[in-house]
């Protein structure tokens, strides 16, 4: 049978988002699709109703919290519910403490933290009313460990680490779930980089669908199962 349950999917143009929204898609599930490419947004949702399924669109700058409340109301007016929300917009740098401006910092800060807690801030009264939902927030291994170079990022990642556990805390009552999922380094357009399984670095790294894989693996939980914080290391370590 179909998975009829609807999902919202953050920074769903590219890598990880638009791995985890086809995974969802080619289950059955509505997905509703944010991120700032609007091409690639569309792109996307036509490749998932070119196969029978149902998807939206919503372009808009996380960073905005209009564009959360927006994509959250937008969601329920088309499906009359959200079972998924996905958190998985991201952005970072590497760069030595004493070269980071103010606005990469701010920036760092508003898209990986202020923007997760936007999204979960719209979408727990919804959840909250239909007593159910899984919400699962893209971290990173930067969120466990500190990282020269990269200390901003960290900080983020560290920092949504923190909400997931305080909203595992306070929402689990209401019947919502909440997990974090750390992957090491994954092959994707982040930090300006191609998503391009052609480069060395392939060789060794984990690929966007190994994420997906496992964000498809915890909405997927039986009632009674919780999971709180996957991590994804590479295998090779050295
Ligand atoms: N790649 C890695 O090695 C790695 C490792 C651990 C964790 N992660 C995490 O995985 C998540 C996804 O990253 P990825 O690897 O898939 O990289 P990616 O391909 O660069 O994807 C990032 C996504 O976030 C969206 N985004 C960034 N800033 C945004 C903004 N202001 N408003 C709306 N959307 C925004 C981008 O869309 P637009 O540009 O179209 O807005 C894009 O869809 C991030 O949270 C990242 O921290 C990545």
């Amino acid at each position: 049978m179909a998975d009829d349950r609807v999902a919202l999917v953050t920074g769903a143009s590219s890598g990880i988002g638009r791995a985890i929204v086809l995974r969802f898609a080619a289950k059955g599930m509505r997905v509703g699709l944010t991120a700032r490419r609007e091409d690639r947004l569309r792109e996307i949702a036509e490749t998932i109703e070119g196969k029978g399924g149902e998807a939206l669109a919503l372009p808009g700058d996380v960073r905005d919290p209009a564009v959360a409340d927006h994509a959250v109301r937008s969601v329920v007016e088309a499906w009359d519910r959200l079972d998924i929300l996905v958190n998985n917009a991201g952005v970072g740098t590497r760069a030595p403490v004493d070269e980071i401006d103010d606005g990469e910092l701010r920036c760092q800060l508003e898209t990986n933290v202020f923007a997760p807690f936007y999204f979960v801030r719209a979408a727990a009264p919804i959840m909250k009313k239909q007593k159910s939902g899984q919400i699962v927030n893209i971290g990173s291994v930067a969120g466990l460990v500190g990282i020269a170079n990269s200390s901003v990022y960290a900080a983020t990642k560290w920092a949504l680490r923190g909400m997931n556990e305080s909203w595992r805390d306070e929402l689990y009552p209401h019947g919502i779930k909440v997990a974090y999922v750390a992957p090491g380094y994954v092959i994707s357009e982040f930090g300006g980089r191609k998503e391009d399984l052609s480069v060395p670095d392939a060789e060794w790294a984990l690929t966007v669908d190994d994420v997906a894989h496992v964000v498809e693996t915890i909405v997927d939980q039986g009632p009674n199962s919780d999971i709180r914080e996957i991590v994804l290391q590479v295998l090779d370590r050295s």
